[in-house]
């Protein structure tokens, strides 16, 4: 059989996409780690920044000298830079023979063999409907308990910096019995922990029974599959975290507390300019009501400094709220104006470079603040803890993470990966708990 090899930039909608690839696929090609043994190479690329497609574009030019050595070889390019680029990319990039956009997955074969034939083939057509829901995602690359469950795709946010609604298409919700099957089928397995994926899980709807089911409802029915799975959900969008939602998330042990809120800037006119449709003192009324409810609440979050018209003062109010919500952990980026999108057209790129520079460095070293105090505050308490592996660092300890998705390592005892088990927080670094195996309080 032919061997396909695929690499994945980008968020985790593109790992669970990779993974539907792969089974697309399955009977033409089987997954290899090795390119060398490839005889198709796929791409599945990000546009979020312009930095991911200069990756993308270095890579491409490295793929096409392995293509010298070996004429047979295939590339196709998947993605998010597919569908903003389009055919373009097929005259830009040589090593190129096909390209495909996000809802084009199922064309693959067909397009494949018109490359095979010497055409350059692509299709970026966007669906409303499509969701892959009837496809059995392969697996390829896992550890084999924590698995990625796409549950809708698209945005229709429309934040003005985004490219993603433009290379996703519109928002649509995958049908729930699918959800719940790919879950319990996934338990049965050996899988411990599921992730809810989406641009913004917290809009999930399905409408087409008679009782409309929210994401609220829908996390609930997975939570019930078994106590033993764990449910995680990325990301959410301020706007949509209901009351209703945080509730469930309090209820269910097995739901984590771990909630993913991206604030992106702490300055009321900023979010605003980037039509975050909430304000700063709405984002920390649900911060709040979240921490009431789930005292033992992780957040975590993503932060855009250097948008249009940022002033110093809008900075300091990204850092006064990242101090006053006290994240464990944040994604931060500097803005990177992506053509096409609101901002691009009507707003000014008007922060200098050095200042972007220079106000992340201040983000990111908040946050590393930020995360090792609150790690602190886990000392001497006593976590659940999921087993996931043995160490990188060492192979006398294992690797594990807490409900608040806080990395622990613990000495290698009896534990097996799968299993969970009780730990003691002895001492911490910004990005990992120290811990030592307890017996269950
Ligand atoms: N749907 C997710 C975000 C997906 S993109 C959500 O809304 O939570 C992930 C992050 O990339 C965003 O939260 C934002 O912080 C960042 N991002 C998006 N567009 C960007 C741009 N043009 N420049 C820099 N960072 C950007
Ligand atoms: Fe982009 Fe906003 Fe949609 Fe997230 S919610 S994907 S930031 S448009
Ligand atoms: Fe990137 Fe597309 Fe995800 S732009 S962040 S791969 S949705």
């Amino acid at each position: 059989m032919k061997k396909l090899h695929i690499e994945t930039y980008g968020c985790q909608m593109n790992i669970a996409d990779s993974e539907v690839v792969a089974s697309i696929l399955a009977d033409l090609y089987e997954i290899t780690d090795q390119q060398k043994e490839a005889d198709l190479i796929l791409i599945n690329t990000c546009s979020v920044r312009d930095n991911a497609e200069q990756r993308i574009r270095k890579r491409l030019r490295e793929l096409g000298s392995l293509k010298k050595k070996n004429n047979k070889l295939l590339i196709g390019l998947l993605g998010c830079m597919a569908e903003r680029i389009k055919e373009q990319l097929l005259t830009e990039e040589k090593a190129l023979d096909f390209i495909a956009g996000p809802d084009a997955y199922r064309t693959l074969p067909k397009l494949i063999e018109e490359a095979s034939r010497g055409e350059l083939s692509f299709n970026v057509i966007l669906s409303e409907e499509e969701t892959y829901d009837n496809i059995a995602p392969i697996r390829y690359d896992g550890n084999g308990i924590s698995a990625y469950i796409p549950i809708m795709r698209g945005c229709n946010n429309f934040c003005t910096y985004c490219i993603v609604p433009y290379t996703r298409g519109r928002e649509r919700s995958r049908d729930p019995k699918t959800i719940l099957e790919e879950a319990t089928h996934l338990f049965e397995n050996g899988y411990r922990e599921v992730t809810l994926l989406g641009q913004n899980v917290n809009s999930y709807l399905w409408k087409e029974e008679s009782e409309p089911l929210d994401f609220a409802g829908l996390m609930e029915q997975v939570a019930l599959i078994s106590p033993l799975l764990r449910v995680r959900f990325a990301t959410s969008h301020p706007k949509d975290i209901s009351d209703k939602l945080i509730q469930t998330i309090a209820k269910y042990p097995n739901i984590c507390k771990y909630i993913h809120l991206p604030v992106q800037s702490g300055s009321s006119a900023v979010l605003k300019k980037m039509n975050r449709v909430y304000n700063r003192e709405y984002y920390l009324e649900r911060i709040s009501t979240i921490k009431k409810w789930i005292p033992e609440i992780a957040l975590s979050t993503d932060i855009l400094s250097g948008f249009c018209g940022e002033t110093n003062q809008d900075h300091q109010d990204t850092l006064s709220i990242m101090k006053e919500v006290e994240y464990a952990s944040a994604f931060m980026f500097r803005y990177s104006v992506r053509n096409g999108t609101k901002a691009a057209e009507n707003l000014i790129d008007d922060v200098p470079d050095d200042v972007k520079a220079k106000r992340l460095e201040e983000i990111i070293a908040l946050q590393q603040h930020l995360s090792l105090e609150n790690n602190q505050k886990d000392i001497g308490k006593v976590f659940e803890v999921l087993v996931e592996g043995v160490s990188k660092r060492s192979d006398k300890k294992m690797f594990g993470r807490t409900s608040q998705n806080k990395v622990c390592v613990f000495p290698r005892q009896e534990a097996k990966v799968g299993d969970y088990v009780h730990v003691k927080v002895v001492s911490c670094t910004a990005g990992t708990l120290i811990t030592e195996l307890v017996d269950p309080c």
